[in-house]
C-alpha cells in the first residue's frame, strides 16, 4: 500500500479521498508544525507528501527525499518549494489553485473596507472607554465609490478582487502585471500600467502576485512615498513582497492612509509588532483562504494531486508539468 504523509491536520475530505483510493495516510497530529528533521523522518517512509506553505521544501530536503513520487502544497503559492530542484529530480509538484480565489478576494475586500472605515481602531476605542458621545468628527473614513484600484498581479485572485470592487463600487481598475489581460480590460475597463503609474494613481493598492525574485520587497520606502497620502495598501499574497519596516514607517508618518495585511514579513508576526497597535493597520494571521468550504476544496485538490501523481498522471494543480512531459 502506498503511503502519504500530511504535515498538518487538514479537512477530512483529503483523508477520505486518499483512503478511498486505497492509500495509507499518516497525518502530523500536533498543532506545532514538524521541525525540518521531523518532516524528513516522516517523509522518508512515505511515497507522497502533502505539505504546508510553512514547510521548507528546499534542495537539501528534496535531495534527501528524491524517492517521493509527488509533493503537493496545501496552498496555491509555492515559494516554499525549490521548484527548480524538484524538476531536476523529476518530482511532480502540485498546488491548489482556483478553489481559493473567491475566499481570498473576499478577504482582501474585507480588509479594504475595514481600513477605509477604521473598523478596528473605532472598535478598540470602545474597550478603552472612549465612547462618551456621538462624535460628529470621529473616525471619518473614506468612500470607495468611483475610486481607483491598483492591482499588482492580475491572476485569478486579482481578477476576482477587481470584479468585486468594480461591481460594488464602480472602481476604476489599473494593474501591474507581466501579461496584458485584454478580456479583463474589456470586462472592467481595466488598464495595464507600469509600477510607478500604479503607485501614483491608485487610491487602493492590492497585492495578488506570487512571491518571486521580481516581486520580493517591491513595496519599499520609495514605493510607499510614491503612493497617495490617502492610499490604502492591502497584501493578502506574501509578506516578503513588502518591506515591513518601511511599511511601519509609512503608516506611522502618515505617508499612506492605512494598510490591511493578511500576510507578514516574517511570518508569524511577532506579538510585539507595531502593526498591531498602529491605528491605521489591520492584520489577520494568513487566513484569507480560511473558509470551511474553501479549505475542504483545497484538501480535495491536494488529495487528487497525490492520487494522480502516484499514477504518473497530470496533477490538477501542476506547478512543474514539464516533469510529466519528460516521462
Ligand atoms: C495560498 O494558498 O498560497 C494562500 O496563501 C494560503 O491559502
Amino acid at each position: 500500500m502506498e503511503k502519504v504523509f500530511i504535515s498538518r491536520r487538514i479537512p477530512n475530505r483529503a483523508i477520505e479521498t486518499l483512503k478511498s483510493a486505497g492509500l495509507e495516510v499518516k497525518v502530523w497530529g500536533s498543532a506545532i508544525p514538524p521541525t525540518q528533521e521531523e518532516l524528513a523522518e516522516h517523509t522518508a517512509l512515505a511515497d507522497a507528501l502533502i505539505c504546508m506553505l510553512s514547510d521548507n521544501i528546499n534542495k537539501d530536503f528534496l535531495l534527501k527525499n528524491k524517492h517521493l513520487k509527488v509533493i503537493t502544497n496545501y496552498a496555491v503559492g509555492f515559494n516554499n518549494i525549490d521548484i527548480g530542484a524538484a524538476t531536476e529530480l523529476g518530482i511532480p509538484i502540485g498546488n491548489t489553485p482556483d478553489v481559493l480565489s473567491e475566499a481570498t478576494a473576499d478577504h482582501a475586500f474585507t480588509l479594504m473596507l475595514a481600513v477605509a472605515r477604521k473598523i478596528l481602531d473605532s472598535n478598540r476605542s470602545i474597550g478603552e472607554g472612549k465612547w462618551k458621545n456621538w462624535e460628529p468628527m470621529g473616525f471619518l473614513g473614506q468612500d470607495l465609490r468611483g475610486r481607483t484600484l491598483g492591482i499588482v498581479g492580475m491572476g485569478r485572485i486579482g481578477q476576482e478582487f477587481s470584479r468585486l470592487c468594480h461591481q460594488a463600487f464602480g472602481m476604476k481598475i489599473l494593474y501591474f502585471s507581466n501579461t496584458a489581460k485584454p478580456e479583463i480590460d474589456k470586462k472592467f475597463g481595466a488598464k495595464k500600467v507600469d509600477f510607478d503609474e500604479l503607485l501614483a494613481q491608485s487610491d487602493v493598492i492590492s497585492v495578488h502576485t506570487s512571491l518571486n525574485e521580481g516581486t520580493k520587497g517591491i513595496f519599499d520606502k520609495k514605493a510607499f512615498r510614491q503612493m497617495k497620502k490617502s492610499a490604502i495598501f492591502i497584501n493578502t499574497a506574501r509578506g516578503e513582497i513588502h518591506q515591513e519596516a518601511d511599511l511601519i514607517e509609512a503608516l506611522s508618518a502618515g505617508e499612506i492612509w492605512g494598510a490591511g495585511l493578511d500576510v507578514s514579513n516574517p511570518e508569524p508576526m511577532s506579538s510585539e509588532s507595531p502593526l498591531l497597535t498602529l491605528p491605521n493597520a489591520i492584520v489577520t494571521p494568513h487566513i484569507a483562504s480560511a473558509t470551511i468550504d474553501t479549505r475542504a476544496n483545497m484538501a480535495f485538490i491536494a488529495a487528487q494531486n497525490v492520487i494522480k501523481g502516484l499514477k504518473n498522471e497530470k496533477l490538477l494543480g501542476f506547478v512543474n508539468p514539464i516533469v510529466h512531459t519528460k516521462v
